[in-house]
């Protein structure tokens, strides 16, 4: 099972700065990651969470059950340390995923503290970011990429 979890203010797209983030809304963009997750065969779980606690919490009951964890962190990635405790702790690899370029962006976003226990990395291909790792997901599962 893929654990893929959306963190704060992700709720809210489709109306927030739609110029950075697009315009679908997350309901949309959940459909289109669970019809690719149906093509590529793999058993996927989508949460969004606001809260840093529940993320960890998400992260830490990911252990018993996933393979692997997609995660966008939001505005935690930039000094949420907790959450790359959890991450780290899991001991699944972790594919850290952005709709935007976070580092065309402000100077804050250009660092990240989930990057460097993440397997990889994808960042600026909008909501096709979240399919583009679940590419990844499946290629690791498969056993067809070594971390
Ligand atoms: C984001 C980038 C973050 O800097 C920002 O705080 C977000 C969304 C992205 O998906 O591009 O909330 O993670």
């Amino acid at each position: 099972m893929v654990c893929l979890i959306h963190g704060p203010n992700l709720n809210l797209l489709g109306f927030r700065d739609r110029e950075v983030y697009g315009s679908k809304k997350l309901d949309e963009i959940n459909d289109e990651i669970k019809k690719k997750a149906q093509d590529l065969g793999l058993e996927i779980e989508i949460f969004q969470s606001n809260s840093e606690g529940e993320i960890i919490n998400l992260i830490q009951q990911a252990r018993e059950k996933a393979k692997i964890i997609i995660i966008n962190p939001g505005a935690y990635t930039h000094y949420s340390l907790a959450i790359r405790d959890a991450l780290a702790d899991v001991g699944l690899p972790v594919i850290e995923v952005h709709l935007s370029n976070i580092y065309s962006r402000e100077d804050f976003r250009h660092f990240s503290c989930i990057a460097p226990v993440a397997w990889g990395q994808i960042s600026g291909f909008g909501a096709h970011s979240y399919l583009l790792a679940l590419e990844a997901a499946k290629a690791y599962l498969e056993g067809e990429v070594e971390i």
